[in-house]
């Protein structure tokens, strides 16, 4: 081969590669930009979530995403408010003084509306993911067991408020997030302003 026909080839070697080179930056730059859309760099952020609770049964549960974590929310049954009262005596902080809770909820069902729970997906302890278990007197959590929260990893119990039992390894109380309603079937996740 003589030296221009070298000198020739490495051109185009060097244009085939730069082109290359571009397509793949392309290719990668479009899901970067598309993962920092002003939405989901705002829930990243922790922008407030809006949720539609408005199909939530009584006794059911639902969970959604709010700055990276589970949030529950359970529409709580007559039974299940009146249980609350029953286990005062084995909860290690029944009146929530240890603030995990905006002001609004520092009471017995921890919340704004008496049958709606609100509550982070996260155990205290060691931020397992808790269990939601509203069977009543199961037998691998004993006769007294009315329903409430289990986390598997270490055993540690709340109830259906949340609220942390007497000697397990968890604490406090599961925490409660800032939210509001901006209607009768809509939770605001995030944000206490608008509350109806
Ligand atoms: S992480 Fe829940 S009991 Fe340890």
């Amino acid at each position: 081969m003589s030296d221009n026909a070298d000198l020739e080839r490495r051109h185009f070697l060097t244009a085939a590669t730069t082109i290359a080179g571009g397509v793949g930056i392309v290719g990668a730059a479009i899901p970067f930009v598309a993962s920092f859309n002003p939405s989901a760099r705002a829930r990243a952020l922790g922008a407030p979530v809006e949720v539609d609770i408005s199909k939530v049964e009584p006794g059911a549960l639902i969970k959604v995403e709010w700055r990276g974590r589970a949030v529950m929310i359970l529409n709580r049954t007559e039974a299940m408010l009146d249980s609350l009262g029953d286990m005062m005596s084995v909860l290690a902080d029944p009146g929530s003084e240890v603030s995990l809770q905006p002001d609004f909820a520092a009471n017995e069902h921890r919340s704004l509306r008496p049958e709606i729970l609100v509550v982070e997906g996260v155990c205290t302890h060691l931020g397992c993911a808790p269990i939601p278990r509203f069977e009543v007197a199961p037998a691998d959590l004993g006769a007294d067991w009315v329903g409430g929260f289990y986390c598997p990893c270490h055993g540690s119990k709340f109830d259906l408020s949340g609220r942390v039992f007497s000697g397990v390894p968890a604490p406090t109380n599961l925490t409660v997030p800032p939210y509001s309603f901006l209607s009768d079937g809509t939770l605001l996740i995030g944000s206490e302003a608008g509350a109806v």
